[in-house]
């Protein structure tokens, strides 16, 4: 793991990037130096066509690897080339991918070394369809993106936008950091392979009456990076959220609550049901709620008004005092004195693991420093994107977790 540059290192991982014909192959070359960046070594296979929009030299310089166009090209030692490539890469990602290319996998062809290694591989195969609106809406490429999802092939985009074309609608490729992150995804090493993580995140909302209620501000970007970043390390996850704007990962389940007694009521079911074998509470739950909820909207009045509140229940206590709990990781959002608050609210919660972070700093932002604290003492982790802190996160808990 790369702490210091805020990247998880994905070296020694390999992909394989097909670049078919479209005016977005120009994009395709940030991408190969994006993900070279991040330590994959990308091997570029070019079609005919993509060479026409860019040349391979382009692909060669910023990868550092010769670039593949022709299957009867006798540079390869056996002149199997269609098969050798594909033998030691950890997935293969073709961006763009052409309606053309796309009906040519949903066939099944083998026309040419880039459809020929899709058919011969052994690895994950993502498409990122760039092309014309209408090409794009056309029965017969909807027809064969259905082919070949059934067939286990992941399509990644494409965005509605305006088009090379002048046009605007569907069919521009992905941006490039987003397909380099779907890439990251995938070659994450597997070092929760089958475990059980449940995960809380969001806010919690606690009503006051029909219309009024007290939560805290709690954007839930922390707690669904933390469910990617678990789904990505091949763990089964269930997400128990309260109210959030974020579309949440697919998930193996996904509860919404709203109230901190619904959160509990659903942890509770689920550590009952299932095996839950990591429990990881990033949610800010409301520590009160009002003690007499109003089913009408409360009249305002001249005089002052006192709202009398009760303790919600305390989840994460609840999960590590259990007589077997899970391996419990809690979060302590403070706005000052962290290390000290958060080390006596490790010991206060039986806690094997938890994670420090600003409040003022994290809430709401897409970046987070955080500082892991466990037996083993104290460990920083600099500011970065939250899907980096969780992947770091996910790494820790799997080296900890027994
Ligand atoms: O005590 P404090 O709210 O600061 O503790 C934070 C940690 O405890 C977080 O992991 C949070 O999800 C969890 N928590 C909880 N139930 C509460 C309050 C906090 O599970 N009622």
């Amino acid at each position: 793991m790369n702490e210091s540059s805020g990247v998880a290192s994905l070296a020694k991982k390999r992909l394989l990037l097909g670049i078919t014909g479209g005016v977005a192959a120009y994009k395709a070359a940030e991408l190969a130096r994006i993900l070279t960046q991040a330590g994959i070594d990308v091997q570029t296979v070019m079609t005919e066509s993509a060479c026409r929009f860019v040349g391979p030299i382009t692909f060669q310089s910023l990868t550092g690897n010769p670039v593949f166009t022709d299957l009867w090209t006798t540079n390869a030692d056996n002149n199997m080339a269609h098969i050798n490539l594909t033998r030691n890469v950890d997935a293969i990602l073709v961006a763009p991918a052409s309606a053309d290319f796309i009906a040519r996998v949903a066939g099944g062809m083998a026309d040419d070394l880039l459809a020929t290694l899709c058919l011969a591989r052994d690895c994950p195969l993502m498409l990122a369809p760039a092309m014309n609106r209408q090409m794009w809406e056309n029965p017969a490429t909807q027809r064969n993106l259905s082919l070949v999802q059934n067939d286990g092939i992941t399509i990644h985009g494409p965005a509605n936008g305006e088009q090379a074309c002048g046009e605007i609608g569907m069919g521009r490729m992905l941006e490039t950091c987003e397909l380099a992150a779907a890439v990251q995804a995938v070659l994450q090493p597997k070092l929760l392979q089958g475990i059980n993580v449940l995960i809380t995140a969001g806010p919690t909302f606690e009503a006051i009456d029909a219309v009024r209620g007290i939560t805290n501000i709690s954007s839930g970007k922390m707690g669904y990076a933390v469910a990617r970043a678990a789904l990505e390390a091949g763990a089964n996850v269930t997400l128990i959220s309260g109210p959030s704007c974020l579309t949440a990962p697919a998930v193996a389940k996904l509860l919404n609550v709203m109230s901190a007694s619904d959160m509990f009521n659903a942890v509770k079911k689920e550590i009952q049901h299932a095996q839950t074998d990591i429990f990881i509470s990033v949610a800010a739950v409301a520590d009160y709620r009002a003690a007499k909820v109003s089913k009408q909207k409360i009249k305002k009045t001249e005089d002052k008004l006192t709202l009398l509140l009760e303790p919600n229940p305390d989840i994460l206590s609840y999960v590590s005092n259990l007589p077997e709990p899970p391996f419990c990781v809690g979060f302590s959002a403070e706005t000052e004195e962290l290390e000290k608050n958060a080390q006596i609210k490790r010991k206060k919660k039986k806690l094997p693991l938890i994670v420090a972070n600003l409040a003022q700093e994290a809430i709401g932002a897409d970046e987070s420093a955080l500082i892991l604290f466990d037996d083993a003492g104290k460990h920083y982790l600099p500011k970065a994107l939250k899907i980096v802190q969780a992947q770091h996160l996910i790494k820790h808990i799997s080296s900890s977790y027994k």
